[in-house]
């Protein structure tokens, strides 16, 4: 069953009906001023730090769920009597019936457009390019056959800043806040008074009939944002907050004649003033408005705000011409061309940040998780893909070693989880080079980076990637292979942190030695890392680096043939008693899916059968409709000694559910043995769109990808959850453009090498690479994966495209298959 449906000519979503199995949600904000928008206008809004800086308030686990943070309501003020006729726009809060109701999720924005009662509304949400506000671009249309008097209530909820600290801290908070108002301004300025240089404002472009800013004044006693009093009275009373719950609400009334329409705008924005002019007259305790004055006056004219919806549009339209394709396979095209894209680029803002199940409380940007995130969209923001490689390094340790997460406004690493997930520096060695295959940057690794944020430690970008592959060669077990530390990928395969006090976290448990527990999947992410870093190497310049990490890989390789393989699969790991995880010794969790993946990703057993092997165990032992699980068999009991991953029952998260993120290891592992149609078929099983038929089962958004799918040992196998903020996005875009399409940057130019599934006759496709535009022309002549280029009708040698330089178009046309004798 299905909620609504693709528009692709649009690039929209559209939702048909407002009770979805979760609120299906969308992102607004191209930089600092973010926010979540659900399609039915719940959400909040943050400036650059979702804990930090949050400007709307979320209330978490509210049931009914998703109650804010856009207020809209409608009031028919010719009905009155004890029950007004009164409705939201977006269905939330008041979840009135609606005559119709349709929610658009485009790129950038939403736009929600209902009908109630003859009263057409359509509400359209964004955030215009650099600037750092959210506009609700309001239309009104009167198609009743008389005059309609309405009144219309535009409200927000403020956060008091920090959203941990006000979801916690009310013996302070409530007797904190202040605001101030002008004519259609709500200004507000808790903490402003003493430290904080920041305010917030909610504005109308509409003349108001009154406001109000305390939040008990309008909703009344004992009521919620779904009855509102002030909304019911049809007035509101002009309360000024003082302390308890700053809100902001704007009351306009408005006659529409038959057919009439009207547009109005509602604004929601943040404004950091310098700390020497923070107030006006500067020894008053009165806002210095001045900066946000000529911002009113702009965004509160609807002319405006629809210029900057089709400059919003243009830079959409932009970023996501670097890579177009045009394959049989629609949710290939749709998924490549549109929605994939997308979500990389909003999990490179926001890492897991801040989603309906990350809260924006917990974590800041995760090392590996941004670094992988970097990899999906390095082509279309090349420059701030730079300035993130930069930042990550800067949170670097001395010893190579990285802190797990860092905070986006401070840049700092943060201790809240500490460092010591072993694999997390090879990340910023694997993301380094997929930035210099990208732009051909060089300079890059020159420029002075300092460690864990210390003025005075800078060295150049290439000594943080030596020392982040040195790192595993400092740290390696019994077996030669590299110690896992706190976790490596899988996060809560814990081996050397026990916990076996309740409510503790895994990851911070107090740690073991650590010298025994060693990890198969680092070993392979280390092979791969250093394969980059050794050609980095070279290209710097720097032979003996080379010399010194071929040396390190063949014994990394020798280690992993002796300790690592199983017989028919990769082994996991070692725990911290020298036993081996994902071996057919263990009676759960004899197989995982990290190091078939990463280890034939980097090559293993490719010539000699064994990766093979190992990928038919997949296929045999992991495979499932829903996608690929971690493991199998799931752990069914707690083992103090595996750390959070067996915490979960079977099937869920960690403990043998599908993980979208690292199923596109197999598809890159299938495309490397030639093998297209595994490759694709694992695609099609978790891609969002080709599961949309099954929306009541699968229940997460159908146009982007959720961290995982319960797996085959879960009751409800099939189910998504965690959607949008996950590391699944930017691999499932390398894999399908990459390995299967196989356009992928290298060192010297862009290859075409397709691994085409065989029932496909060709695709079309279109890669701008430095600064070039590659149109590219595959056709099947034949079984199998020969393949021949042209290159602007010459045939040329290899499938190695050399850079065409700034400009220019090239032609790409290549033929797939063997010609028959
Ligand atoms: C979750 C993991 C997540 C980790 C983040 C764990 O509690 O279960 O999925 O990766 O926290 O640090
Ligand atoms: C989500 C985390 O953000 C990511 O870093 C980790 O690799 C996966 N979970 C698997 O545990």
């Amino acid at each position: 069953m299905r909620y609504g449906h693709f528009d692709d000519e649009r690039r929209e979503y559209v939702i048909t009906r407002p009770d979805t199995p979760l609120p299906w949600i969308n992102y607004l904000g191209c930089q600092d001023f973010l926010a979540l928008v659900s399609n039915t206008g719940g959400g909040y809004a943050f400036y650059k730090d979702a804990r930090l800086r949050r400007l709307t308030r979320y209330r978490y686990n509210a049931v009914p769920p998703d109650q804010g943070s856009r207020f809209l309501y409608l009031r028919d003020d010719e009905r009155t009597g004890s029950s007004p006729e009164c409705w939201s726009p977006t269905w939330q809060p008041l979840r009135r019936p609606l005559d119709a109701y349709e929610c658009r999720h485009g790129l950038g924005y939403t736009r929600i457009q209902s009908r109630c009662s003859g009263i057409e509304s359509g509400v359209q949400f964004f955030v215009p390019l650099g600037e750092d506000l959210e506009i609700w671009l309001v239309a009104l249309t009167n198609h009743r056959s008389r005059q309609a008097r309405l009144s219309l209530f535009g409200a927000v909820e403020f956060c008091l800043w920090d959203a941990w600290d006000d979801a916690t801290n009310f013996q302070r908070n409530l007797s904190l806040g202040e605001v101030e108002v002008e004519p259609g301004v709500v200004y507000h300025k808790t903490e402003y008074r003493e430290r904080r240089d920041h305010f917030a404002y909610f504005a109308c472009s509409e003349p108001t009939v009154g406001f109000d800013t305390q939040r008990s004044a309008f909703l009344g006693p004992y009521r919620g944002w779904d009855a509102p009093l002030a909304v019911e009275a049809g007035s509101l009373s002009n309360s000024i907050a003082s302390g308890w719950y700053p809100m902001a609400a704007h009351h306009v009334r408005l006659t529409l004649d038959p057919g009439e329409r009207k547009e109005l705008v509602f604004l929601l924005g943040f404004k950091e003033n310098p700390p020497d002019g923070k107030f006006d007259p500067a020894d008053s305790h009165v806002l210095n408005k001045r900066g946000v004055r000529p911002v009113l006056d702009r965004f509160l004219q609807v002319s405006e705000c629809r210029l900057a919806l089709s400059d919003l549009a243009a830079h959409w339209h932009d970023l996501l011409s670097g890579l177009q394709a045009t394959t049989p396979e629609p949710h290939v095209n749709r998924m490549v061309n549109i929605w994939t894209a997308y979500q990389a680029i909003v999990t490179f803002n926001l890492s897991r940040s801040a989603s309906y199940f990350d809260t924006g409380i917990g974590r800041g940007m995760g090392f590996r998780d941004a670094s992988q995130d970097l990899l999906g969209c390095v082509h279309m923001i090349p420059e701030r893909a730079r300035e993130r490689l930069l930042d990550l390094a800067a949170t670097q340790l001395e010893d190579g070693g990285a802190y797990h997460q860092y905070q986006p406004l401070t840049k700092r690493g943060n201790n809240d989880i500490g460092a010591g997930f072993n694999d997390d520096p090879l990340w910023l060695v694997v993301a380094t080079a997929a930035y210099l295959k990208e732009t051909a940057d060089w300079s890059i690794l020159d420029h002075p980076v300092p460690f864990d944020s210390q003025p005075g430690t800078e060295s150049p970008l290439y000594e943080h990637l030596r020392r982040a592959v040195q790192f595993t060669l400092n740290r390696l077990g019994p077996h030669g292979l590299p110690l896992i530390g706190r976790a490596d990928w899988n996060d809560c395969l814990n081996l050397n942190t026990f916990s076996s006090t309740p409510g503790q976290s895994f990851q911070t448990a107090p740690v073991g030695e650590g010298r025994i527990a060693e990890s198969v999947f680092i070993s392979g992410l280390f092979l791969l890392a250093a394969s980059e870093m050794c050609a980095i190497a070279l290209h710097a310049g720097r032979s003996t680096d080379s010399e010194v990490l071929e040396a390190a890989s063949r014994a990394m390789r020798e280690a992993i043939w002796a300790a690592g393989w199983d017989g028919e699969w990769f082994r996991r790991a070692y725990d911290s008693v020298g036993a081996p995880i994902g071996s057919r010794q263990c009676s759960e969790g004899q197989i995982f899916i990290e190091p078939q993946g990463m280890c034939v990703m980097a090559g293993l057993g490719i010539d000699d059968g064994r990766a093979r092997m190992a990928l038919d165990s997949v296929a045999a032992r992991l495979a499932t409709p829903d996608g690929i699980v971690l493991h199998a068999p799931a752990y069914r009991s707690y083992h103090l000694n595996l750390g959070e991953i067996s915490s979960y029952p079977p099937g869920y998260k960690e403990n043998g559910a599908v993980f979208c993120h690292t199923n596109p290891w197999i598809m890159i592992a299938e495309a490397r043995l030639g093998r297209g149609d595994a490759a694709l078929d694992y695609y099609l099983r978790i891609n969002p769109s080709a599961r949309e038929d099954k929306s009541d089962l699968h229940r997460c958004e159908p146009y982007v990808y959720a961290q995982m799918i319960a797996g085959k040992e879960s009751p409800s196998q099939g189910e998504a959850k965690n959607s949008w903020l996950t590391g699944a996005a930017a691999w499932n875009l390398v894999a399908v453009t990459q390995w299967i399409l196989g356009i992928r940057p290298t060192y010297d130019g862009l290859e075409v090498a397709p691994v085409m599934p065989s029932g496909w006759g060709g695709f079309e496709a279109v890669r701008r690479f430095r600064g070039a535009t590659y149109h590219v022309h595959v056709t099947r002549i034949g079984a199998g994966n020969d393949l021949q280029l042209e290159i602007d009708n010459q045939p040329v040698d290899g499938t190695v495209v050399a850079p065409a330089g700034p400009g220019a178009e090239v032609q790409v046309v290549v033929k797939v298959g063997a010609l028959a004798e």
